[in-house]
């Protein structure tokens, strides 16, 4: 008598020995409703409803298991390319993203809030509706994520008020803020059918105030405001570290329905073991399994990379392939398929598409690129950090039963160095395993597999995860050696997946009452048959096909044809593409399949199709193709892959010197006088003096001048001007139009924090025929960098930026200050693109500028080798590109030079502040430019202003535009609007 499968579970978990017995053939195990995967989400215009239990989210009254990737809108300035980024996640495997919203991208002023354009929130959640991928929104208020005041207006750094408090004034601006964004998540919420926003975070990583009532009230005032605001799907928190923090109870939440549950982040070092975060392990000190056991296992952020620091000797910031590196596939593997071994069934990963941190968005610890090492790089290449994800992605996907796991019996290999996590699904009796290597040898051992025993490899430092007893489609897998990736059935066809390192041996093991027909149709395979089972052998090399049965296709495909494996739901049914590489959609229209991906090598096609269809095109041209004895249609001819891209040199450059505020008759009549007496910034304010801090004058972002004029310097010796910035900020100063020097903010040594340390004192010996009477003016432009980020909720963004004190020797005149910086905000791009230079202010970083009328723009060929001089000069040019329309070319300007050179850029492309180049500090020297805001198609201005400290050769050397990546394929991208001067 063929026992059932829940029966066999029982036995199983009450004898240690592996047992012999045949398997029924059919899947026996009736799972309850929640077992079914529910279908990708889309904005159908229903409603559903999101809940939870213990072990997942319930969607619909079916588990999810949320395989999500972290992308910020913000790093993204141009809307079409959002399209790209989320298509290349889905095609992966990710079922979800999560965003965080960053107050200061959309908030130039109090009560002023900007979502259109590139800050348009909604239309973001709209693609992702449309692409089929749930999302977690994270607005904050504060979200840290290395941007300026970590996600603070640069506004409220000026106002009274304890930050992260349940101080009235901060919680009035916050609900401003909350009224404004809510108004938008809460329309794309799934519970409405308009969107597909499934979680919604509180805060961010607030571990302090945890008990106290200023922090308590805090986190109740959000959750009330967030539900008042019409948010209804289920709320959390994102404590840093497993400490127990936040959780269900730990705040008063005014509804008692089980509506908020807990989550942590973690961003373990690649050199250690991955933690077990309490499910089934220790669990962490302070909360560890007991932490919430009601809710599931929510990891808001777990470590796919890591952030990198400007280049120097203390940090020094080696660059983002060094991320990737020290966290790549293996990581991904061992570290993330432990935490679904702890019991994590939101899973998020941050960053997957990193981005760019333009303008003034980046804080103080980062450069411009926020690429992050993560699996979709910067230039939105796919690289191999997201093989393992799409297999586990698409394995989730596939076998429904890991989104409902309990403990199981303990498990050993015979070589106890490999770690063996053993699950199982309490409804089907499905069993799974973590299999984990800790050590830098590859292992091989013997262990239990449900009712078998099987011989099992796996990586240095690696990890799979192996089924047994589990349905794999109308199959029962009896167990395997090699990770299960996709199961669908495709027209007659059903069709396992199974993928794995190349060369490493893999076994798959299926229940057959009688011993089916089996045929290997390409690659070195073998089959036996014994007691009801069938195994098959093998070892991975590209693509093995193995038909059993007549009716099922097993594939086994190497780490690298797993890639080019592309799985996409139709309301016909699955279709299943291999060779391209990638797939963005598959739609059928009467018996035609109509695909749409990328090339990028030259490329096979073949498809696995539902029934009924004959004809199939690729990126809307047809494709002739053939019936394989694999039951798929291949084309005849292989798709071609991505033609050349020529990029133009970049020539015909102008350059104008600027700073005529350093000039002592320079009117500055219509600038701010410097005269507050009071400021709510943490920098104490010299007594006496008046307050010279920019922010306190409505100057956030970027460069800020200052002059001070006084009648009398007879007498004085030197100025001491103290100032504050965040790192590599400088200040440079001229008296009465002749240069004093400059300073740059020393680097605090690693023994120091990084926060609230960047303040300094320049001191400048006047020129002695200057130390007369009559007027005199001390000019100073300060770099004062971005604002601190408030991890510690200690109002660190509001340390000053800017002139902190200026005191002179040898006399005391009195001195007026007047101060200038970025004159309002640009309409289009934005607070955050530019500050107060003088060719910013004027428009000479915009497009339509004509140079002739403008005046004093000379012609000057690159490498600029001019010289050494104190202060700004801008360079200009324009260039055309002409990539053909079906090219995805991903497109960066590259800086090189004699590092000796101290000088540095903001770079402009058609008015875009894409980032600051330090010559001679890197370790960033290629800056991506987002297609939309470059035209790919047309003309573009490019401009270049240099801040040079006056003691090298004031560059800039070698600039040239470079490739990033290219694909046949790609999204449709329109214009970022770009107006000009
Ligand atoms: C987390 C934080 C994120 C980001 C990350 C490091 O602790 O929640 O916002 O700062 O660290 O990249």
């Amino acid at each position: 008598m063929p026992l059932s499968r829940r029966t066999f579970t029982a036995l199983t978990a009450t004898t240690a020995a592996s047992l012999s017995l045949p398997l029924s053939t059919a899947v026996a195990a009736t799972p309850d409703d929640a077992n079914t995967p529910g279908p990708a989400p889309e904005a159908d215009g229903r409603t559903h409803t999101v809940a939870f239990d213990k072990y997942s989210l319930l969607v619909d009254g079916s588990r999810v298991v949320l395989w999500s990737g972290e992308v910020h809108p913000f790093r993204l300035p141009s809307p079409s390319l959002w399209r790209d980024v989320l298509q290349k996640l889905r095609a992966h495997g990710y079922n979800a993203i999560s965003i965080y919203v960053a107050w200061n991208f959309h908030s130039p002023a109090p009560g002023v809030y900007d979502f259109t354009g590139v800050r348009d929130l909604g239309r973001f959640l709209e693609t992702a509706a449309e692409e089929g991928l749930y999302v977690i929104a994270r607005p904050g208020p504060y979200i840290n994520a290395e941007v300026d005041a970590g996600g603070f207006p640069g506004w409220l750094t000026a106002t009274k008020g304890t930050a992260r408090t349940s101080d009235p004034t901060y919680l009035a601006y916050v609900d401003e803020y909350l009224t404004a964004v809510n108004e938008i998540i809460a329309r794309y919420q799934y519970t409405r059918g308009k969107g597909t926003v499934v979680l919604y975070e509180l805060e961010n990583e607030y571990a302090s105030n945890v008990t106290s009532p200023a922090g308590k009230d805090y986190m109740a005032h959000l959750y009330a405001k967030v539900r008042a605001d019409g948010i209804d799907v289920p709320l959390f928190h994102n404590d840093k570290g497993r400490n127990g923090y936040w959780t269900p109870g730990s705040f008063s939440t005014g509804d008692e329905s089980g509506r908020y549950l807990y989550g942590f982040d973690g961003y373990p070092s690649p050199s250690g073991n991955p933690p077990d975060w309490g499910y089934f392990g220790v669990g962490g000190a302070k909360g560890g399994s007991t932490a919430s056991p009601d809710t599931p296992g929510l990891m808001a952020e777990f470590g796919g990379g890591w952030f990198d620091p400007w280049g120097g000797a203390v940090f020094a910031g080696k660059g983002y392939e060094e991320s990737r590196r020290t966290r790549d596939a293996a990581y991904e593997r061992r570290f993330y398929l432990t935490n679904l071994a702890n019991g994590i069934k939101i899973h998020n990963v941050y960053m997957t598409f990193g981005g760019t941190s333009w303008g003034w968005l980046p804080a103080p610890v980062v450069y411009t690129s926020y690429d992050y090492g993560a699996a979709l790089d910067e230039a939105r290449n796919v690289t191999s950090k997201l093989t393992p994800m799409h297999q586990i992605g698409q394995l989730l996907r596939s076998v429904p039963d890991l989104a409902k796991l309990d403990r199981a019996q303990d498990t050993a290999a015979a070589d106890p160095a490999l770690k063996v996590y053993h699950l199982t699904n309490p409804d089907t009796g499905a069993h799974v395993y973590v299999l984990r290597n800790d050590t830098s040898a590859s292992i091989t051992s013997t262990l239990p597999l449900g009712p078998a025993s099987a011989e099992v490899t796996v990586g240095a430092k690696d990890a799979k995860l192996v089924l047994a007893e589990a349905a794999l489609g109308k199959r029962e897998l009896a167990y395997s050696t090699v990770q299960p990736m996709i199961q669908l059935s495709a027209g007659r066809r059903d069709v396992a997946v199974f993928a794995g390192r190349s060369g490493e041996p893999a076994e798959a093991a299926f229940a057959y009452e009688e011993e089916p027909e089996v045929t290997v149709l390409d690659g070195p395979a073998t089959a036996t048959y014994e007691d009801g089972i069938l195994r098959i052998s093998t070892h991975l090399d590209g693509l093995v096909r193995v038909v059993v049965g007549g009716t099922l296709l097993v594939l086994f495909a190497d780490d690298e044809t797993s890639a080019r494996l592309w799985r996409y739901d139709t309301p016909s049914g699955p279709v299943l593409v291999r060779g391209p590489a990638l797939l963005r959609r598959a739609e059928l229209h009467g018996a035609t399949l109509h695909l749409t991906g990328d090339t990028i090598e030259e490329a096979d096609l073949e498809v696995w199709a539902p029934r009924g269809v004959q004809l199939i095109t690729w990126n809307n041209g047809p494709v002739h193709v053939r019936t394989t004895p694999s039951g798929s249609f291949t084309a005849g001819r292989a798709l071609p892959g991505v033609p050349d891209v020529q990029l133009p040199a970049l020539t015909g450059w102008r350059q104008r010197p600027e700073n005529p505020e350093s000039e002592q008759d320079f009117d500055d009549t219509d600038w701010t006088v410097a005269d507050k007496a009071a400021s709510y910034s943490t920098t104490p304010v010299p007594a006496g003096r008046p307050v010279l801090f920019a922010d306190d004058y409505g100057f956030h972002y970027g460069d800020v001048w200052y002059r001070g004029s006084f009648d009398d310097a007879n007498g004085a010796e030197s100025v001491n001007l103290a100032y504050s910035t965040g790192t590599q900020g400088l200040l440079m100063a001229w008296l009465d139009g002749r240069p004093l020097g400059t300073h740059r903010m020393p680097v605090p040594t690693s023994a120091q924090s990084t926060q609230g340390t960047w303040t300094a004192t320049a001191a400048f010996a006047l020129p002695a025929d200057l130390r007369t009477a009559g007027g005199h003016v001390l000019s100073v432009l300060v770099r004062r960098m971005q604002h601190d980020e408030d991890g510690g909720a200690r109002d660190s963004h509001k340390s000053a930026r800017g002139l902190t004190g200026v005191a002179f020797t040898g006399a005391d005149p009195a001195v007026t200050w007047r101060i200038q910086g970025a004159s309002g905000p640009d309409p289009v791009r934005g607070p955050l693109n530019t500050g107060g230079l003088y060719g910013e202010r004027h428009g000479w970083h915009l497009p339509g500028l004509d140079l002739d009328a403008d005046g004093g723009w000379e012609r000057v060929a690159f490498p600029v080798d001019g010289p050494a001089r104190q202060g700004v000069s801008w360079y200009r040019t324009t260039f055309r590109l002409a990539v053909d329309h079906d090219v995805d070319a991903s497109i960066g300007l590259t800086f090189t030079d004699d590092a000796a050179h101290a000088y540095r850029v903001q770079l402009y492309v058609n008015g875009w502040n894409m980032g600051q180049y330090i010559n001679d500090v890197g370790p960033q020297h290629t800056f991506a430019v987002p297609n939309g805001i470059l035209r790919t198609r047309g003309a573009n201005t490019l401009a270049l202003a240099v801040l040079a400290d006056g003691t090298t050769p004031a560059g800039p050397g070698d600039v040239q535009l470079k490739l990033l990546g290219s694909a046949a394929g790609g999204v449709e991208v329109r214009s970022v609007p770009s107006p000009g001067v």
